[in-house]
């Protein structure tokens, strides 16, 4: 079994300069946006979690605290050759956990449509509407933890 190492890496760090670079080609690009330096500077109080395999950065996320309850997860991105090999679920696995250490009962979301058959697997539910996000049909998803 594939063992990921997934670590908390610090916002403006080398290792989060790296995710964003990331984030920008799995999630940003194919869109044709690009991260602004006041979306990036915003992020300073949210915690980064990169998932690394064999020493290389294979995906990443972002858990913004919404209140004393929940956790918004966002930002979820597998290097594209790593999709579909268990990244993605390892990081949102151990989100819940560090989530559930830290006093948080709730994690919601926002989903790009082509992505909720993957929360759906990880027992995450939608609420509420179909909206567009960044040009793109995405639903409101929560889990309790
Ligand atoms: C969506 C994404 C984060 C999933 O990560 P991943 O590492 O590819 O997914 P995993 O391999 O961990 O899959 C976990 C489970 O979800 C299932 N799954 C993943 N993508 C799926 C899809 N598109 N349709 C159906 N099931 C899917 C897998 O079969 C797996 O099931 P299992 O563990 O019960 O066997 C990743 O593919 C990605 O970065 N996509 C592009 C960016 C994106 O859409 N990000 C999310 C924005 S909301």
């Amino acid at each position: 079994m594939t063992s990921f190492d997934i670590r908390l890496i610090a916002h403006r760090s080398p290792a989060y300069e790296e995710t964003v670079a990331l984030r920008d080609d799995i999630l940003r690009k194919p869109l044709g946006l690009s991260f602004t330096p006041e979306q990036l500077g915003a992020e300073g109080g949210d915690y980064h979690l990169a998932c690394y395999l064999d020493g290389a950065l294979a995906g990443c996320l972002i858990l913004t605290p919404v209140d004393d309850v929940a956790l918004k997860m966002r930002q979820v991105a597998v290097a594209e050759e790593m999709q579909g090999r268990g990244v993605g679920r390892a990081l949102v696995e151990r989100s819940e956990e560090m989530a559930r250490e830290k006093g948080f009962r709730e994690i919601v979301l926002n989903a790009r449509e082509t992505a909720v058959p993957f929360y759906d697997r990880l027992r995450y539910e939608r609420v509420g509407d179909r909206f567009e996000e960044v040009g793109i049909p995405h639903w409101k998803m929560r889990k309790s933890i």
